[in-house]
């Protein structure tokens, strides 16, 4: 494992001396979710909404690609937040839909597996009991387990598995293997636990540099399983860290601490989240690549920083209320979300709209760029959704 020197948080103040949320802000933006929601849903029937906007409006397209499990579980945080049944009705009929799409192996030949199957089906069966959604999230789940490479201990993310051209894990995939944690709770099944635990310590071994900043992906080798060296696909510079990727990787480790509870983690936490905060701008919101500051002229990515919040906001319950940066951290979610709710949600289409915008898919193939995004709206919901239930959320991941 690279030595990890843990860089210090920058400007404490900053967090303390910044407005955070209150609990009428808070109402009001659950509020202007639901309602956007509900216009959503007319709009979408049972279609799903594409992946991100195209010029502030998602248009409609089928259960494809990697992204409409967070449709679902916007779906399902609205019923929790206001057990509205025209909620659970269409959530229940897009399980429907999961379930098809993974017994007939629609678009399922990659890792984002628990992107797609927990919000939507572990969700759901954590909610309702819903059978079919046990069945497909298991499915999901074992169909995740055939892209583990035994020789490199990772759980590869793309292409055929052994591949050369893919031999290679990436941070993103921190929220796709809580799917595993929880396949191991319903069966019992070792293998599952097995394989979970060797690609998160695959991962924090090779993924995060010395400063505590993330690779986006890392490469082995075919033939021997040895590492061979990270590479970014959606950030700036291999060298650089993609915001995203940074913030995967604070709420992996924290949702990873949730299962093992392994304390040697608590430092690496500690690290790769100061690294992010240390580098956010005035407004709290990071760029795409936290290479980026004010004044380079480049695009926020909104998503990131929702990401984090829920990271941060896991994982307060497990750090030490007597360490210094306890408070901090939890005044920093507060400067965060207040942010996102007053800078980042303004209704811009009367079509299907973003609940966040100003989000950033794929720099380099210059897709959804400054655009609103499914991830960042679900997981801006879900850090509502946390303070709202003042951190005791019972998470889907
Ligand atoms: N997992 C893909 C992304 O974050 O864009």
């Amino acid at each position: 494992m690279n030595k990890i020197n843990k860089e210090a948080l920058k400007s404490p103040e900053r967090f303390i001396d910044a407005s955070g949320i209150t609990e009428s802000e808070l109402d009001l933006a659950i509020n202007d979710v639901i309602k956007k929601v509900k216009h959503n849903i007319v709009k979408l029937g049972e279609t799903f909404p594409e992946s991100s906007t195209i010029n502030d409006t998602y248009r409609t397209s089928k259960n494809i690609e990697w992204t409409p499990g967070f449709w679902t579980g916007i779906l399902w945080l609205c019923y929790e937040n206001t057990h509205e049944e025209i909620f659970r009705s269409l959530a229940e009929k897009n399980v429907e839909s999961f379930y098809q799409r993974i017994k007939n192996q629609v678009d399922v030949n990659h890792h984002d597996l628990g992107f797609l199957y927990i919000p939507s089906c572990v969700a759901a069966y954590k909610l309702t009991g819903n059978k079919l959604a046990k069945d497909a999230a298991l499915l999901a789940a074992d169909k995740l387990m055939e892209r583990y490479n035994p020789k490199g201990k990772f759980i590869q993310a793309w292409g055929n598995v052994g591949d050369s051209n893919n031999y290679r894990l990436i941070v993103d995939a921190m929220l796709n293997i809580p799917l595993l944690y929880w396949a191991y709770q319903e069966t019992g099944t070792e293998k599952y636990l097995n394989v979970v635990k060797n690609h998160y310590e695959t991962t924090l071994k090779y993924a995060i540099r010395e400063d505590g900043s993330a690779y986006h992906t890392f490469f082995f080798d075919p033939q021997s399983g040895k590492p061979i060296g990270g590479r970014t696909r959606q950030g700036y510079s291999d060298d650089s860290s993609w915001a995203r990727g940074q913030s995967w990787l604070i709420y992996g480790i924290a949702l990873n601490y949730s299962h093992l509870h392994n304390d040697v983690d608590l430092d690496t936490f500690e690290s790769v989240t100061n690294y992010f905060l240390n580098r956010l701008p005035e407004d709290f919101v990071s760029y795409w690549d936290l290479i980026f500051k004010d004044g380079d002229y480049q695009s926020k990515d909104s998503s990131a920083t929702a990401i984090a919040i829920c990271g941060m906001n896991q994982m307060q319950k497990y750090l030490d209320k007597n360490n210094n940066i306890y408070p901090i951290y939890e005044k920093a979610q507060g400067v965060m979300l207040h942010n996102l709710i007053n800078s980042y949600t303004e209704e811009k289409t009367q079509g299907i709209t973003a609940l966040l915008n100003h989000g950033v898919y794929s720099w380099h193939s210059g897709h959804g760029i400054d655009e609103g995004n499914l991830w960042g709206d679900y997981f801006y919901l879900e850090a509502l959704t946390r303070f709202k239930q003042n951190g005791n959320w019972e998470m889907y991941w």
